[in-house]
């Protein structure tokens, strides 16, 4: 993939991190986009070949910015990883309009803005849009009226561009992450909630960023060429499993 230019968004740390690692490993260029200066200076201080940009894709002029230094930088974009996020969780009567708008500007705005300033630069080299929603935006669950009403909103946004850019060969796919130990996922993972997770996923156990980070670059890349529309959960069998697991479990470690 050498030449190949990939933006990920949300990339100082976590599953964005990760996903950068893994196309750099792969030959692509890799511009890493991140509001926290500091945590993208320490992570740009150890990948010297990739360009590092400070920026909040919520607001549409510096996504203007991200697409014309990345333009400046590569000269091409060939894949735009939509993977930054918040997450406030919370009761709905807690959940007030500056929250439910933090969670908004950056989980649906901010994917809309960065899919809409790259679409004319994705049309030229044929690339693809991976969006990142969550297990939370297809099955619903307490606390998360805003976080899980934003991630849904990215599924139907993925399918969207999807049928919309087919036509001029650029491919839209979304990742619904699973349960992964990020710093996203421990300031809102309760003990109760990590319990939980464990009860209801089949391969019981959280994911790693580098799991998420192989779905996310596949479906990026050409080896993907015919998938589009698609949401993929990469979640341990989360969201394909109803109540029972628990009992299972304790009925197999009864006969052990
Ligand atoms: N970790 C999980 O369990 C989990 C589960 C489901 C979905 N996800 C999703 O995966 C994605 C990555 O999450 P993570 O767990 O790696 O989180 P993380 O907090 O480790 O990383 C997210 C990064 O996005 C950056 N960011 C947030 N808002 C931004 C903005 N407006 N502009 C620029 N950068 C911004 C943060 O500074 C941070 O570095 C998110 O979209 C999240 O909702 C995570």
């Amino acid at each position: 993939m050498n030449g190949h230019c990939a933006i990920v968004t949300g990339a100082a740390r976590g599953i964005g991190l990760a996903t950068a690692d893994l196309f750099h490993e792969l030959g692509w260029r890799v511009v890493l986009v991140d509001r926290d200066s500091e945590e993208l200076d320490f992570a740009a201080t150890q990948r010297p070949e990739a360009l590092a940009l400070t920026l909040d894709i919520s607001d549409p002029e510096q996504v203007d910015e991200m697409v014309s230094r990345t333009l400046d930088w590569a000269g091409r974009i060939d894949a735009l990883v939509n993977n930054a996020g918040v997450a406030e969780f919370g009761p709905i009567e807690s959940c007030d309009f500056a929250m439910w708008r933090r969670v908004m500007a950056t989980n649906l705005d901010g994917i809309f803005l960065c899919s809409q300033a790259c679409t004319s630069a994705l049309k030229e080299t044929q690339g693809s849009i991976v969006n990142i929603s969550s297990i939370s935006g297809l099955r619903a669950s307490t606390l998360r009226v805003a976080y899980g009403t934003s991630k849904a909103a990215v599924i139907q946004l993925t399918k969207q561009y999807a049928a919309e850019l087919g036509d001029f060969g650029v491919r839209v796919n979304c990742v619904a992450p699973g349960p992964v130990r990020t710093k996203l996922a421990m300031a809102v993972h309760t003990q109760e909630i990590i319990d939980a997770y464990h009860d209801a996923v089949p391969l019981n156990r959280y994911g790693t960023e580098r799991e998420l980070a192989e779905a996310i670059v596949f479906l990026a890349s050409p080896n993907a060429s015919y998938i589009t529309g698609q949401v993929l959960a990469v979640d341990g069998g989360f969201d394909s499993t109803g109540v029972g697991l628990p009992a299972l479990r304790a009925a197999h470690a009864a006969r052990a």
